[in-house]
């Protein structure tokens, strides 16, 4: 089974998929971590490039194809044979995040990004999706402090606000495929609840 881990920056998505592996693990699961950008070779060289405070004239749409680039490398190198082997993918990011952040955070047209998405995955879908939800200002201030700050960070509080906005409308487009986590509560609570919806979408998923 495919799933991702999706949210606004600060979220600790990072933080939180090192136990949610161990615990599954514990369970009897194979699981593959990763994480977008980046989790292949390419990959990694196209975080650096994106993310580099350096690249400030960096146009939207340069940014949409090259996350787009990244994904299409990781699709096809690490998620497809793993899932074809009966492993579970756990992906840190993945296409939501560019509907979310290059779609509702840029503005730009999201038909089409979703188009893009399409070819660069061949049509991959997660069965499952978590949204560790939280407010901007709040998640920021997290990241300002782990002194983690990339070149999206940079951008405008606003544009962080469209991208939260985006990720709640994506789940009442389709609430079959996420699950919301709030991730204002405390870590473990936070643990918990994920554990909680990941386990019960792999027992669904194996009934
Ligand atoms: P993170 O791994 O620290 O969350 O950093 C990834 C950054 O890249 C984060 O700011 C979200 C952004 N991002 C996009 O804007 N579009 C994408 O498609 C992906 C995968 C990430």
């Amino acid at each position: 089974m495919f799933i991702t881990l999706e949210g606004p920056e600060g979220s600790g998505k990072t933080s939180h998929i090192p136990y949610l592996v161990e615990y599954l693990r514990e369970k009897g699961y194979t699981v593959f971590p990763t994480r977008e950008p980046g989790g292949t070779s390419i990959g990694e060289q196209i975080r650096e490039v994106i993310h580099d405070l350096k690249n400030a004239e960096m146009h939207p749409r340069a940014e949409t194809l090259l996350y787009q680039a990244a994904r299409a490398q990781i699709v096809e190198e690490v998620i497809r044979p793993r899932l074809k082997a009966g492993e579970i993918v756990l992906s840190d990011r993945y296409a939501d995040s560019t509907i979310a952040y290059q779609g509702y955070g840029h503005q730009q047209d999201i038909a089409q990004i979703r188009t893009l998405i399409t070819y660069a995955t061949g049509g991959l879908v997660p069965g499952l999706t978590a949204l560790l939800d939280l407010d901007v200002e709040v998640g920021l201030g997290r990241k300002r402090k782990a002194d983690e700050w990339n070149r999206l960070d940079a951008y405008t509080v606003e544009f962080h606000q469209r991208v939260r906005a985006g990720y709640l409308e994506m789940v009442k487009q389709e609430p079959g495929r996420w699950a919301v986590i709030d991730a204002g509560k405390a870590w473990d609570d936070v643990q918990n609840n994920l554990r909680k919806v990941v386990l019960e979408s792999l027992t669904v998923s194996e009934a």
